[in-house]
């Protein structure tokens, strides 16, 4: 094992109650990899969900400077709920899961991204994440961002007994099986990431994360 990481694996992850690490903790003394700066960007990558996939995009388009990375799932699920790609490309930069190798992720080495945020966040992404797969963008945005030290953000969908969700034309509850509760535990303890259970958790660690960059989110709705 690297010496490093039985303190890493062993350590509390950050919670409500501990400071994130620094936005790339991992090039802490590295003169190769850029410093964090407020003047970065927020990457901000869409799954497949319908549960919260309108509350979630409002929230992105009350952050200064988002990029959107989609997975193929989101392309398909946005249209069901109304949302075009034409709309979000008027107020986001967006990035879609078309390469085998995912591509896009090669924009957090090149932008200076502060943050990742995944919301909503599938079942599915959940699962992939938490046992280390990349095989999607979102996914693949997810380890990457890990690997140099970016904060990451992640508002799961199914972290309660019951979810009340919106299907396209009509509300349906469900009940989360318990391997879609461990996943989300077990994510808990991935680094660099921070695991949301609800939009307003999601929304005040927004709010954290802005203060801590010296920033504030947009006034203006347009
Ligand atoms: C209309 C629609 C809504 C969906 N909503 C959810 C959801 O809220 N939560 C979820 O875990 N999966 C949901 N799914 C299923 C995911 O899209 C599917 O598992 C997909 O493979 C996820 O891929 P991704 O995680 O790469 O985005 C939905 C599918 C459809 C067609």
């Amino acid at each position: 094992m690297h010496p490093g990481n039985a303190d890493r694996l062993n350590g509390p992850g950050p919670g409500p109650d501990r400071p994130w690490p620094p936005a790339r903790a991992a090039n802490d003394g590295d003169p190769d990899l850029p410093a964090p700066d407020a003047d970065g960007r927020f990457a901000w990558a869409i799954t497949g969900s319908g549960h919260m996939l309108k509350e979630s995009l409002a929230l992105a388009a009350r952050l200064p400077r988002v990029d959107l990375f989609l997975s193929a799932a989101a392309e398909e699920v946005l249209p069901r709920y109304g949302i075009s790609m034409e709309s979000l490309r008027e107020r986001f930069r967006v990035f879609r899961d078309k390469t085998a190798s995912a591509v896009p992720v090669g924009e957090l080495y090149e932008a200076r991204y502060h943050t990742l945020v995944v919301a909503p966040a599938t079942s599915n992404t959940v699962a992939k994440c938490a046992f280390g797969i990349s095989d999607t963008l979102p996914t693949n945005m997810f380890a990457q961002a890990g690997k140099l030290g970016i904060a990451g953000l992640v508002f799961a969908c199914d972290t309660q007994p019951v979810v009340v969700t919106r299907a396209p034309h009509d509300w349906v509850t469900l009940h989360p099986r318990r391997i879609e509760l461990d996943n989300v535990e077990r994510l808990r303890a991935i680094d660099h990431c921070r695991v949301l259970c609800s939009l307003a958790e999601l929304e005040s660690a927004l709010a954290a994360r802005l203060s801590e960059l010296c920033l504030a989110w947009n006034t203006s709705s347009s």
